[in-house]
């Protein structure tokens, strides 16, 4: 284990992060997003977001640095997130993180990203402790496990085809939205009935488990839209929102709040992009409390994509001593099973 300030560096999609953890604590967290530059494609372009980072990454890591009062003479190791995620993208961050660990003759610690999401959770002010229930929906994962121990969080469920942050994005397309659609889609949600439209529940009719759909719901919306013509979609639109919004948060907080109860744990946490959400967090916070379980609800910004989370799992990493991590490649998917330390 590492001890005394980690750098950490984040470039899986289309966000150039670079942050210092030390221990515990966040000495400084740079995020530099690239959705506008994406935003007129309708979703990420990998060979863009690849290109991007390349320009974006090192003035990002001397931000970083800066805002923590340190030299990168100072740290104690660097971080990466070395899978799963955009290859281009991520070989840009594992490219910068041994340039700079082999040049200041740092250690150097890989880190999975979904590890990286859990463990928002272990930094201040939340510093949550195990055993608790983990959340992690985001663009590309939607899961549910078990933490006993920070370094193995054991699967418990998972989505059988989209992420819930891949609805949504599709869903706030169907509405006219433009990208990144979660945080617009949230917005129009706020002017809008929630119980105005019904949507299926995926995985309604089998015996409760812990696994997620979401192909159905995104199929409801289109009819929804088709039938409603373009005129009844527009003026319907925040109620449209407000429902379609339910039904992709609503199913995440019921079965974060089954597991806890199978698994008899205390505590429960939520992370990934879609835990930015207001109305998930409204709604875990609020079953949790009725349940007299400890709730671990990082910062918005440590939900969504950042560096500072990178920091924090790869204090559960092995440090791979200098200069042996030359030969290390990133990785654009994880491997099957579970979340890797
Ligand atoms: O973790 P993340 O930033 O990147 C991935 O690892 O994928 O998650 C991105 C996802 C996107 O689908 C985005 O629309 C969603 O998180 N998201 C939100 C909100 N902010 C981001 N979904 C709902 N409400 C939000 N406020
Ligand atoms: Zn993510």
């Amino acid at each position: 284990m590492i001890t005394g300030p980690v750098l950490a560096i984040e470039t899986s999609c289309d966000e150039t992060a670079a942050a210092v953890v030390e221990g515990r604590v966040v000495r400084s967290s740079v995020v530099a997003s690239q959705a506008d530059l994406h935003a007129p494609y309708g979703g990420v372009v990998p060979e863009v977001a690849a290109r991007h980072h390349i320009g974006t990454v090192n003035a990002v890591v001397d931000r970083a640095l800066a805002e923590a009062g340190l030299r990168l003479a100072d740290t104690a190791a660097v971080a990466v997130t070395r899978r799963p995620g955009l290859i281009g993208a991520l070989l840009v961050g594992v490219a910068t993180a041994k340039a700079l660990a082999y040049a200041a003759r740092k250690p150097l610690l890989m880190v999975d990203h979904l590890h990286g999401h859990v463990c928002a959770s272990w930094l201040a002010p939340l510093a949550l402790d195990p055993p608790f229930v983990s959340l992690i929906a985001s663009g590309g994962h939607t899961r549910l496990d078990l933490v006993r121990d920070w370094r193995a969080p054991e699967p418990l469920g998972q989505t059988l085809d989209d992420a819930a942050g891949e609805a949504i994005d599709k869903g706030a397309r169907l509405l006219g939205l433009p990208y990144p659609g979660g945080p617009a889609l949230e917005r129009l949600a706020r002017d809008g009935d929630r119980d105005a439209f019904t949507f299926p529940v995926g995985l309604a009719g089998r015996p409760p488990g812990l696994d997620f759909s979401y192909a159905g719901v995104k199929t409801a919306l289109l009819y929804r839209v088709r039938e409603l013509g373009e005129a009844g979609t527009a003026e319907r639109r925040a109620d449209l929102a407000a429902s379609y919004q339910e039904a992709v948060v609503r199913p995440l907080a019921d079965r974060l709040m089954r597991a806890a109860e199978r698994t008899g744990v205390t505590a429960v946490a939520i992370g990934g992009g879609v835990a930015a959400n207001g109305r998930l967090r409204e709604l875990v916070r609020a079953a949790a409390e009725a349940r007299g379980l400890r709730v671990a609800i990082p910062d918005r910004a440590l939900c969504t994509d950042n560096a500072a989370m990178i920091g924090a799992a790869a204090h559960f990493a092995d440090p791979v001593p200098w200069p042996d991590y030359l030969a290390l490649d990133a990785m654009a998917t994880a491997p099957p099973g579970g979340i890797a330390a």
